[in-house]
């Protein structure tokens, strides 16, 4: 007989987990620079928009098919519709691909954590990231970097060591302690970040409202590009979670108290960048449109060289701003991970202990080959673009579709389920949204990312390089997603 199903221990569990998933690398360093490249204050808007017309539909549909049918991504859409399981295998191998590559970025931040007592990246913070601490090679080299690799074992130890524990012991656990800890950290560093001078000005190109760029169709790409990831939905970590939930557990208040939650931290990590930009800017008089880089190049890049410049008050701004860095990461990376971990276990009847194994420890052996090379940062870009911009994208596209148009009958059934448990009754609205405004916004992003990775390429990498690690990828999403859900599995109790 399979062990009974893991639970939260309670509601304030799994919404401090939900939290600690959606809360991560893509809230700290990624939309304070979306939003500035976006229109600044006026990011705001259609980022606001995108939350409430496609983040929350979908966040309500992912707990909704987690708990409702109590499975990971797999089980729980093939109990929904028999011909859907391929759909959440798609979701698990894209959660695979992203927890490899997001490991290497959490490993940085470990080490510029490190790096910042003392500031050891001297002067020239961009020759020391990408010349001395990753190597860099511009042609495939698989040359071994010893720093990178500690750091990559480090990570993957303490991720598969809190998996481990499974839901209640572990990854509950480390949300109760991680998610306080983080919230103390980041509060210290917008302090600090506010009171220094010329932090209004930074303020001022953060808020200040580009309203000519909410005519752009960019802009609210971005913004729907942008809430799928930070939010962890579409791609089968809020539908997991809501799997270990108790059948009765209120969905749709922790859903707005999660959105609410990713939703302000992100615009305070907005807030506690941007003031830290606006200082060195006055201090290196150089415009803030300058001091700005590129979303990995903001953290690792232009973060030191503002510590610097802060003289040795700097050590502690660096190690809080990589230290919460590397706590949200952490509580994302277990969340991503937990995704084909659940799968494994419910198809195959598994234990936890024999899936963290195989499972953990192939994505861990995979990632650490790959990324504690000289052409990591090569890795991660363009397997970040790819399986975010096509694979969660149609991941998301494809549930929807499967669920809300081609199998209309089940919606009825999913709206009288949430409503006889939860406080805000979902209705009309919601499936307007999730059957329309949210597939949408899906099929155009979509359909303008294939057209210039066609037409362009992506970045100016090499062709072959982008056809192994980007195009690659989604093929291997595709036949995997159908190879795994031919597999005959145990324990599919219908
Ligand atoms: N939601 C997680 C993040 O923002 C994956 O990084």
């Amino acid at each position: 007989m399979a062990a009974p199903r893991e639970n939260w221990s309670s509601r304030s569990g799994f919404i401090l987990a939900a939290v600690g998933s959606a809360i991560g690398l893509g809230n700290i360093w990624r939309f304070p620079y979306v939003a500035y490249e976006n229109g600044g204050g006026a990011f705001l808007i259609p980022y606001l928009i995108a939350l409430v017309t496609a983040g929350l539909p979908l966040l309500f549909l992912d707990y909704i098919v987690g708990q409702k049918y109590r499975g990971g991504a797999p089980i729980a859409y093939k109990r929904m519709v028999k011909s859907a399981e391929s759909i959440g295998w798609w979701q698990v191998l894209v959660c695979s691909v992203v927890a490899i590559y997001y490991a290497s970025v959490l490993s940085w931040a470990g080490n510029f954590m490190i790096f910042s007592l003392g500031q050891q990246w001297g002067d020239d913070t961009e020759a020391f990231f990408f010349n001395t601490y990753l190597q860099n090679a511009d042609n495939l080299e698989f040359v071994f970097v010893p720093k990178l690799f500690i750091g990559l074992v480090v990570v993957w130890a303490l991720a598969l060591t809190i998996l481990y524990g499974g839901i209640k012991k572990g990854v509950e656990f480390a949300n109760r302690i991680f998610i306080p800890l983080l919230l103390i950290m980041f509060l210290g560093l917008v302090f600090q970040s506010l009171r220094l001078p010329g932090a209004v000005d930074g303020l001022n190109a953060f808020f200040t409202p580009n309203w000519g760029a909410m005519t752009d169709p960019k802009v609210w790409l971005a913004a729907y590009g942008h809430i799928f990831f930070s939010l962890s939905i579409g791609f089968g970590i809020m539908l997991t979670f809501a799997s270990y939930l108790k059948p009765n557990a209120n969905l749709t208040a922790s859903g707005l108290v999660v959105g609410l939650a990713n939703s302000s931290f992100e615009i305070l990590a907005g807030i506690g960048v941007f003031a830290a930009l606006g200082f060195m800017a006055q201090a290196t008089g150089v415009p803030i449109s300058e001091v700005v880089g590129s979303g990995i190049g903001l953290a690792f890049i232009a973060f030191p060289k503002l510590i610097s410049s802060l003289g040795s008050s700097g050590d502690i701004v660096g190690f809080l701003f990589f230290g919460s860095l590397v706590i949200a990461g952490i509580t994302s990376i277990i969340s991503i991970l937990e995704v084909p971990i659940a799968a494994f276990k419910d198809k195959f009847g598994w234990s936890r202990n024999k899936a963290v194994t195989i499972i953990g420890g192939t994505c861990a052996v995979i990632s650490i080959a790959l990324f504690s090379t000289k052409n990591a940062i090569t890795f991660v870009d363009i397997i970040d673009n790819f399986a975010n911009n096509i694979g969660i994208v149609v991941g998301a596209l494809l549930s929807i579709v499967w669920i809300t148009w081609l199998n209309r009958s089940v919606l009825p059934e999913l709206i009288s389920h949430v409503n006889r448990i939860s406080s805000i009754k979902l209705g009309k609205t919601w499936v307007f949204m999730l059957t329309i405004v949210t597939p949408i916004s899906l099929l155009v992003a979509l359909v303008l990312t294939l057209k210039s990775l066609l037409t362009e390429g992506y970045g100016d990498y090499p062709m072959m390089t982008q056809l192994i690690f980007g195009w690659g990828i989604v093929v291997i999403f595709a036949l995997g997603a159908l190879l795994l859900s031919a597999l005959k599995g145990k324990n599919e109790e219908i």
